[in-house]
């Protein structure tokens, strides 16, 4: 059920450090610096696990699949927990499908995704025998044929629909409303333009369509209705063509805990009204149920990683409305989470190798960028007296933090490191100045 932390699974408090699978952030800053992305495996698997179990006992033999959305983080060792989980992945790049294929993924196991795939991406999906492509535009269902008929193959595909929603998100991650470059429109034809577009080449099979609504959504409201727009086109399918899709997927966009207060949506928390609202629209269409698969991303990794960073300055300063805000400076910033200042994401952290009993005071975390929007967490309450030294863990920082991560100020970026059963290790090491030069071309 949900879950009313922001910490992972295996995050203790012990004398007052934070410490995963029992190794105190001391430590793991001795060992491994700062910044540094810790990412909790158990959790991980556990979460990745509850949506495939969940999925499974919603819909039974009519479960599609669960494909991780690698976006939100991907690397070879989770393409290879992925693998043994025994779900699939939904890559959005060449660089995905590059890591799925590296962790052991097999093809079949793998959804390809992109409003802009490069001929490079077509062919080698196709090639290599993917388990569907989804459509986006018009000039991709040639693009696709065209690859299918030089492997000589028949590619499955899925048409990308814009259902004409607004989820109640963050603009730049809200997806399913008209105004997107994302799929096809419902209501203006363009949709049912693709359906008459693939039926024309008999080397792409149409496995049926796909939507994703958007991003750090709460609640099923929005779910709920994109699976009645997309089954009413099914059925708008079945009345042209006299067949029936047989796939149904909903996308990602499960929302999770970032502050104290919010709680992370658990698979058992919306699936089964998802799947009601699904049967419902079966029934009122008439149409056999057909397989479900979704595609979360944030939510399976999100709650799984904290950034520690340690504190090089602190410093006060008087603001206009007299008050005094402390500036706390840490070793990373926008370079390794980008999302404050992109979608004014908020954000929770703590001392993480001491406790405090200083009274809290109004506190800004930063990094060390050359810019004012350089900002961790805008507004937060913490002791007084954090000073330099100090360890401050941001907690959910695993979805789109490492994998949004930018060498701004030629600042390399942090490690990824996993810890299971009290063991640590580097699955993503640490950027060197070595890495940032050796992209340049030697002096001219
Ligand atoms: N499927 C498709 C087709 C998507 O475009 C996405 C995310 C997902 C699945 C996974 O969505 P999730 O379950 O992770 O919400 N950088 C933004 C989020 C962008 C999401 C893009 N698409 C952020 O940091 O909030």
């Amino acid at each position: 059920m949900s879950t009313a932390s922001i910490w992972s699974k295996n995050i203790s408090f012990v004398n007052g450090e934070v410490a995963l699978s029992g190794i105190p952030a001391s430590q793991l800053a001795a060992e491994f610096g700062t910044p540094t992305f810790f990412l909790d495996e158990d959790a991980f698997r556990t979460r990745a696990a509850a949506w495939r179990d969940g999925l499974k006992a919603e819909f039974g033999d009519k479960a599609g699949q669960v494909f991780y959305a690698s976006k939100a983080f991907t690397c070879t060792a989770v393409a290879h927990w992925i693998s043994e989980i025994g779900i699939g992945i939904d890559v959005a790049t060449g660089g995905e499908l590059a890591a799925a294929l590296a962790g052991g993924v097999d093809p079949s196991q793998i959804e390809v995704h992109g409003n802009n795939k490069s001929l490079a991406e077509i062919d080698r999906a196709v090639s290599i025998g993917v388990h569907t492509i989804v459509m986006d535009s018009l000039y991709e269902i040639d693009r696709v044929a065209a690859a299918a008929r030089k492997h000589s193959k028949r590619q499955a595909v899925l048409i990308r629909l814009t259902p004409g929603i607004e989820a109640h998100t963050h603009e730049s991650i809200s997806t399913a409303h008209e105004d997107v470059k994302f799929g096809f429109s419902i209501a203006s034809g363009a949709a049912w333009a693709a359906v008459e577009k693939i039926a024309t080449f008999p080397e792409l099979e149409l496995r049926g369509v796909h939507c994703h609504i958007g991003s750090q959504i709460f609640g099923t409201e929005a779910f709920e209705m994109a699976a009645d727009r997309l089954l009413g086109f099914m059925a708008k399918f079945r009345d042209a063509y006299g067949a029936e899709l047989p796939e149904l997927d909903l996308g990602g966009g499960y929302g999770i805990a970032y502050l104290p207060h919010e709680i992370t949506v658990e698979p058992a928390d919306v699936l089964p009204t998802i799947g009601k609202a699904v049967r419902e629209a079966c029934a009122k269409y008439s149409l056999a149920l057909p397989t479900v698969s979704i595609e979360p991303g944030r939510n399976i990794v999100g709650p799984t990683m904290f950034t520690l960073y340690e504190v090089g300055t602190v410093k006060d300063v008087v603001i206009e409305d007299g008050t005094v805000r402390k500036y706390i400076s840490v070793d990373g910033g926008m370079s390794d989470n980008a999302r404050t200042a992109l979608y004014d994401a908020e954000y929770f952290a703590t001392i993480a190798q001491r406790t405090s009993s200083a009274p809290t005071v109004q506190s800004r975390l930063v990094g060390k960028h050359c810019e004012t929007g350089d900002i961790i967490i805008r507004d937060i309450q913490l002791p007084s007296d954090v000073i330099p030294g100090d360890l401050i863990a941001t907690p959910a920082t695993g979805a789109y933090g490492r994998s949004m991560a930018s060498n701004y100020n030629h600042v390399p970026r942090p490690p990824v490191v996993a810890v299971i059963d009290g063991k640590a290790r580097v699955i993503v090491r640490r950027e060197t100045e070595a890495d940032l030069l050796a992209l340049d071309v030697a002096k001219m």
